[in-house]
């Protein structure tokens, strides 16, 4: 077995050993939430059956960015189970790839079938505005490197994994139904994952606005590579933070991504709990 999966097997244990303690073993998330910067909010929305933090699991890899406060939450939105992700690691921080990727591979292993991925990202495309909404339709992975590097994991996925609809059209589908329904604004593109930690300068933006990029960020695409592999249904929402360098007079800085994010937090929080109620379904 090679390193990735070990580590992967013993956190996995370990998660399994804390879930007999507080008698929680038969539950099982249907759907895996990831919150971004700024997001976190949308936790309150979960009826919580418990919770455990990164740093009580061995081995577990855990974020030092301001905001990211890092645990594990499982219960119900709705009728449906999940297990939310408040904080994530990334890779700017030193990670390998393959830590950043863990805890969505381990969220598989517990049961999960859908991801929903969601992000405080740059806009890029001239027509959105910092406080909006965007559904993923599909991503630019190739300034990041590729989680699936190294030995494959048969026991997860294929070598070769076709990427040519790694955003679920039904879910896609569902997101857009839900919107229209609650008057949420939502804008739709492709996500790009840089690595960070600095901002893009003005002629990157543009570079990649030429090559079709609508928002950029510093997380997502690697774990929807690691979910796909694994043949997990994945969706995603990216919450405008910002426009991307070069598009406003004003410099970025990180307490403006959770500024805006803050702000959008009612929509944003609103659209989730929906989407993941109608996912019961799915
Ligand atoms: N660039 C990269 N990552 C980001 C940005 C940005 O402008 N805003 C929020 N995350």
């Amino acid at each position: 077995m090679g390193q990735v999966y070990e580590k992967l097997q013993r956190c996995y244990e370990n998660v399994r050993l804390r879930m007999e303690e507080m008698h929680s073993t038969d539950f099982v998330p249907k759907v895996a939430i990831v919150l971004g910067s700024g997001l976190g909010d949308f936790a309150e929305t979960i009826r919580v059956e418990y919770e455990l933090p990164y740093g009580e699991i061995e081995g577990f890899p855990v974020s030092t960015v301001p905001g990211h406060a890092g645990k594990f939450i499982f219960g119900y939105v709705g009728e449906v189970p999940v297990a939310c992700m408040k904080g994530r690691v990334h890779y700017y921080e030193g990670y390998p790839i393959s830590d950043v990727v863990l805890p969505i591979r381990l969220l598989k292993l517990m049961g999960a079938e859908i991801l929903f991925l969601t992000n405080a990202a740059g806009g890029v495309n001239p027509s959105f505005q910092a406080g909006d909404l965007m559904m993923i339709r599909d991503h630019i992975a190739v300034f990041a490197p590729n989680p699936l590097i190294g030995p494959n994991i048969d026991e997860l996925g294929t070598r070769f994994p076709d990427m040519s609809e790694v955003y679920d059209k039904e879910l896609q589908k569902l997101i857009r139904r839900t919107a229209r329904e609650h008057h949420i604004f939502l804008q739709e593109g492709v996500y790009t994952q840089l690595t960070g930690p600095s901002y893009e300068s003005p002629a990157e933006i543009r570079m990649l606005r030429l090559m079709g990029c609508d928002a950029v960020g510093m997380s997502t695409v690697a774990e929807a590579i690691a979910a796909n592999h694994m043949g997990m249904k994945i969706c995603g929402i990216s919450c405008i933070s910002n426009l991307a360098a070069g598009m406003t007079a004003s410099p970025l800085s990180h307490k403006e991504v959770q500024e805006a994010a803050d702000m959008a937090a009612p929509h944003f929080k609103k659209l989730v709990t929906e989407v993941v109620q109608g996912m019961g379904a799915v």
